[in-house]
C-alpha cells in the first residue's frame, strides 16, 4: 500500500508509549514490556492499525504486538488506535507498535515469546514471480514464524487476491502447517467475529470475497 509521507508521524511516534524504537531489546522479553503475563498475538503488515486497535479493545487481557515496516502507516495506525480507544477513556495497555521488515522478525521476537496467535491481513499479493517471495505467506517466513509460534498456536490470514491464496495454501500446506478452516467467501461464512481491516473494506465495498483461512503448525 502506498501512503504520502506523514511528517507529523514519527515525532508522535516517539511520544507514543507502546511506539518501540528498539524492539530487538524485548526479543524473548515481550511480557516484561506489557508488564503482565497474558497471551501475546501478533499481526504482520498492520497497515492503519484498525484491525489491532479493535481487537485490543476487545481483549483487555491479551497483549498484541503489531509490526509494520513503515513508520508513516504506524504514525496514522497510533492516531486510529488513540481513536478506537477514545471511548474508554485511556491508551492502550495491551499494544505494542513495532516498525520492522517482517523478513528479519525472528530478531524481535524468540521463542520464550510464545505467540498464540498470529493475523496476516491483506498482505502485498506481489504477482510477479521474481517478486513472490517478499509474501508475508512465503514459505521462508512461514519457517521462520514456527520458531516462535507456540504447539497449539493458529495463524489466520485473509486476502482478496485469488492467485496469493491459492499459492498461500501450497505454501502452508508444503511448510509444515494444516490448514484448520478455510473459505473462499468470509463474509457469507460461519465466522462471526471478523474484524474488517482497511483494506478488506475497500475490497468487499466493490464485491470482491474475501477468502480465508486458518493454519495450524505441525510438530
Ligand atoms: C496491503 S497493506 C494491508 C494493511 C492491513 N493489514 C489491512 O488489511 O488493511 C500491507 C501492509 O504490509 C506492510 N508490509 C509489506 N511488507 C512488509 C514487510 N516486509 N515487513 C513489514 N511490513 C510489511 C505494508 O507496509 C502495508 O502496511
Amino acid at each position: 500500500m502506498r501512503i504520502r509521507k506523514k511528517k507529523w508521524a514519527e515525532p508522535e511516534l516517539s511520544r507514543c508509549s507502546y511506539f518501540v524504537s528498539d524492539p530487538a531489546q524485548y526479543r524473548g522479553r515481550w511480557k516484561e514490556f506489557f508488564q503482565n503475563d497474558n497471551p501475546i498475538e501478533l499481526e504482520v503488515g498492520c497497515g492503519k492499525c484498525t484491525f489491532i486497535g479493535e481487537k485490543a479493545r476487545r481483549n483487555p487481557d491479551v497483549n498484541y504486538i503489531a509490526v509494520d515496516i513503515k513508520i508513516d502507516m504506524l504514525g496514522v495506525g497510533r492516531r486510529n488506535i488513540e481513536t478506537i480507544f477514545e471511548a474508554e477513556g485511556h491508551s492502550p495497555g495491551n499494544i505494542a507498535l513495532v516498525r520492522y521488515n517482517v523478513e528479519m522478525l525472528h530478531e524481535v521476537i524468540g521463542k520464550e515469546d510464545g505467540i498464540g496467535k498470529l493475523y496476516i491481513n491483506f498482505c502485498n499479493p506481489w504477482p510477479r514471480l521474481k517478486h513472490k517471495k517478499r509474501r508475508l505467506t512465503f514459505p521462508k517466513k512461514l519457517l521462520m514464524y514456527k520458531r516462535f509460534l507456540t504447539p497449539d498456536a493458529k495463524i489466520y490470514f485473509k486476502t482478496d487476491d485469488d492467485g496469493l491464496f491459492e499459492d498461500s495454501v501450497e505454501y502452508f500446506t508444503g511448510s509444515g502447517y494444516r490448514i484448520a478452516y478455510l473459505t473462499r467467501d468470509l463474509h457469507n461464512s460461519e465466522i462471526t467475529d471478523n474484524i474488517v481491516t482497511e483494506h478488506e473494506k475497500m475490497f468487499s465495498d466493490e464485491g470482491v470475497p474475501i477468502k480465508y483461512l486458518e493454519a495450524v503448525p505441525l510438530a
